[in-house]
């Protein structure tokens, strides 16, 4: 055990304290790092007392605001009571927020398996299929990201996302619906949507032709909000179903309000085999969520266990955000004020030649930031732009690695 001289802190800021003990890989947004110490609703507050805009959400995580106070008092009543069970005994948080989500779940989907993370819901979704049908091949979009584990690296479609390579063998990379800079060189709507047909040339040229599915971002969020066309979802989910395979969408970023709709894929048409969830969920509180029906769920044997998944202090500030989300009808705030914000950026965009691209559903709204002829400048003009928000604005933004 260390003493506890080891145990003492010195006066250093947090962010030289970050810098020096925390893994390198552990980078900060902006040249000079934000140390934020406090939140209220829409804002936070730096060490400094300066107040920010949290245009992010706390990385589309904090769904109804920070600190809300119906989440809070959810966490301190629940960790006042009963802090930690895990998955081996049921606990009330658990069951009733079990319960209240398969209420709101589409079609057949009954059953929740609670994690930590999105990056666990994702790999849990994956591992269901693949027991599931028997098949390993997963299909995944370019420029996806699905989390840090091996799995969930080799499952993601970005470079810098890709620390050891592909580490777990069985995903194929499908093109991504990309409208803006159409891989096909096409324009929607006289494309046919040929981005989803070229999903089941995939199957057919790039896997044994049966696949334990596709595991798609219904708004492909971290590799800059890429919005597919309506009727994507229907023509890849046919295809993948025809393949003996599944399909999971990944609402990590969509789902539980945030794009007009209680889930982004409810936007398509069509009800998913498989959901996952995390970010938004809990406003905040670690928390991951893959969602599925029954017959698929039973496919898993007994066993699977969670030391901290459906974590009753998680599980009552999720169910918390949930029944605020449901009784102020946010998914309808988020459509009526997504579009007057998209109408505002557009104006903007017809203004400033630096804004290429005005996309998003809801409050997911993003712009893609070109140079000259829809170049893409990653280095400077994102991260130059974000910087321009904190300084000026007091606003705080994202910039993707990759645009
Ligand atoms: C769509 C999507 N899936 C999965 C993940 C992984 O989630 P986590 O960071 O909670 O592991 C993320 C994280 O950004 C995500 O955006």
């Amino acid at each position: 055990m260390p003493d506890r001289e080891t145990l003492k802190t010195t006066t250093m800021s947090a962010a030289e304290k970050h810098r020096r003990y925390l893994f390198p890989c552990v980078t900060t947004y902006y040249e000079q790092p934000l140390t934020l110490v406090r939140g209220e609703g829409l804002h936070v507050w730096d060490d400094a007392g300066r107040k920010y805009l949290d245009c992010f959400g706390g990385v589309l995580t904090v769904s109804i605001g920070h600190c809300h106070p119906e989440v809070t008092e959810a966490i301190v009543r629940q960790a006042q009571t009963l802090v930690h069970t895990s998955t081996l005994y049921a606990n009330p948080a658990l069951s009733d927020l079990a319960e209240a989500i398969a209420g709101v779940l589409p079609g057949d989907l009954k059953r929740i398996f609670l994690s930590n993370s999105g990056t666990e819901a994702d790999e849990t979704a994956v591992l269901l299929a693949r027991v599931y049908t028997g098949a390993q091949e997963v299909v995944v979009l370019r420029y996806g990201y699905s989390g840090r584990s091996m799995m969930a690296m080799a499952a993601s479609g970005q470079a810098p996302w890709k620390q050891a390579g592909n580490p777990v063998p069985g995903f194929v990379h499908a093109i991504a619906p990309y409208c803006y800079r159409c891989p096909l060189k096409l324009t929607y709507p006289s494309c046919e949507v040929a981005c989803a047909k070229d999903v089941d040339e995939v199957i057919q040229t790039a896997t044994s032709g049966r696949v334990a599915g596709i595991l798609a971002e219904v708004i492909i969020g971290s590799g800059g909000f890429i919005v597919p066309p309506r009727e994507y979802f229907q023509i890849v989910a046919d295809s993948v179903r025809r393949a003996g395979g599944l399909f999971i969408a990944d609402e990590v970023q969509t789902g539980w309000g945030r794009t007009g709709r209680m889930f982004g894929i409810e936007h398509y048409g069509v009800t998913p085999d498989v959901m996952t969830f995390a970010k938004g969920m809990a406003n905040g509180t670690p928390i991951g969520c893959t969602a599925t029906t029954g017959a698929i769920a039973a496919s898993l044997r007994p066993l699977s266990f969670s030391t901290f998944g459906g974590n009753p202090v998680t599980s009552a500030a999720a169910l918390a955000t949930l029944r605020v989300i449901q009784k102020e009808r946010l998914a309808d705030n988020a459509r009526v004020q997504g579009e007057r914000l998209h109408a505002g950026l557009r104006e903007l965009q017809r203004r400033y030649p630096l804004i290429g691209d005005v996309r998003g559903l809801g409050l997911m709204q993003g712009l893609e930031l070109v140079k000259e002829n829809k170049v893409p400048d990653p280095q400077s003009v994102a991260p130059a732009a974000c910087s321009s928000a904190r300084e000026a604005c007091g606003a705080m933004s994202c910039a993707s690695p990759r645009l």
